[in-house]
């Protein structure tokens, strides 16, 4: 059980779930895999490096709706932190876009060299479903264990972040609708939020209705993370972020202030971000975590 009063602020619980996700990430790369060198270095450096680890929080957050048992959401922070930063690792390649800084250090590709870096996402990708397949404390729960792994693959496969990131490369250099650069962001990013959000509940007894209000949360605040992210390109310095600010001008991509204008980029943010927490009504002071959480990905500022 989580060892949380609803009164206690998530803020003081975020650095323990941080070191939780690190600690099983580092385990499973410690684990003898005879993965050889530089390909287990690469993956360590990839994933294990100064980043927000929102997704995980996210994870903590969602399985504290329903005190939904610490070593399962470990495996659940553990393999949503492992995609994403495979996601990154290919999305800074030079076919993609093309950056040689991430979190403060030098992209995968630049630290190392360019086919190390596909070959560490790979590794990464397939390492996090390996680990949701043997994870212990799944094993007890098969039919839950199929749900989380499916929601996963969804989220990163061709309806998802994949897909989104083809399409985001379609539109360098394209004028879009706003229609088409939202589903842009809801795929490329929101699919994977919301999978992060998502999974927790395989474990819990939802009725449809609380299930769809979730859903609409999850959506709604994975697009809000991916607007943000496009104004703090423009708004923030490249140390602060950590990656290079004017990185999507340089490669004239389709976002959120280009297609729109900075105001209403905000302004759009705004409203998706409200109705994110519209929809986290009903579970009142349970859903702390995920409201500490979704002001951050507003306000953000790297
Ligand atoms: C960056 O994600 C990539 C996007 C999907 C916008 P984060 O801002 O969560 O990156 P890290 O994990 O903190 O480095
Ligand atoms: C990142 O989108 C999406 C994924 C990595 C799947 P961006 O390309 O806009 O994010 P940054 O700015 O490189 O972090
Ligand atoms: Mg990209
Ligand atoms: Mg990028």
């Amino acid at each position: 059980m989580i060892a949380w009063a609803p009164s206690e602020a998530f803020a003081e619980r975020i650095e323990h779930y941080r070191e939780r996700v690190d600690a099983r990430i580092a385990l499973e790369l410690g684990r003898e895999r005879q993965a050889p060198e530089p390909l287990r270095a690469a993956m360590e450096y990839s994933v294990l490096g100064p980043g927000k680890r929102v997704r995980p929080l996210l994870v903590y957050a969602a399985g504290e709706l329903w005190d939904i048992s610490l070593p399962c959401l470990d495996a659940m922070a553990a393999a949503v932190e492992l995609v994403h930063a495979y996601s990154l690792v290919h999305d800074d390649l030079p076919a993609m876009d093309d950056d040689d800084l991430r979190r403060g250090r030098p992209t995968t590709h630049r630290a190392f060299d360019e086919a190390t870096a596909i070959l560490a996402g790979d590794a990464l990708q397939a390492l996090a479903f390996e680990l949701l397949c043997e994870d212990p404390a799944l094993a007890g729960m098969p039919e839950c264990q199929v749900r989380i792994i499916s929601l996963l693959a969804r989220a990163v496969g061709p309806a998802g972040m994949v897909g989104g990131q083809l399409l985001d490369l379609q539109a360098e250099n394209e004028i879009v609708t706003e229609a088409a650069l939202e589903q842009i962001h809801r795929r490329k990013t929101g699919e994977l939020i919301r999978a992060a959000i998502l999974m927790p509940s395989a474990l819990a007894n939802l009725d449809a209705a609380r299930r769809r209000e979730l859903d609409t949360f999850a959506s709604e605040i994975g697009l809000v993370f991916q607007i943000r992210d496009d104004l703090l390109e423009i708004e923030q310095d490249t140390t602060t972020l950590g990656k290079n600010a004017g990185s999507d001008q340089a490669n004239n991509k389709a976002t959120y202030p280009s297609v729109l204008g900075v105001e209403a980029a905000r302004e759009r943010a705004d409203q998706v971000y409200a109705a994110a927490m519209r929809a986290l009504d009903s579970f009142a002071e349970r859903a702390s975590g995920l409201r500490w959480l979704s002001d951050f990905i507003l306000e953000r500022s790297y």
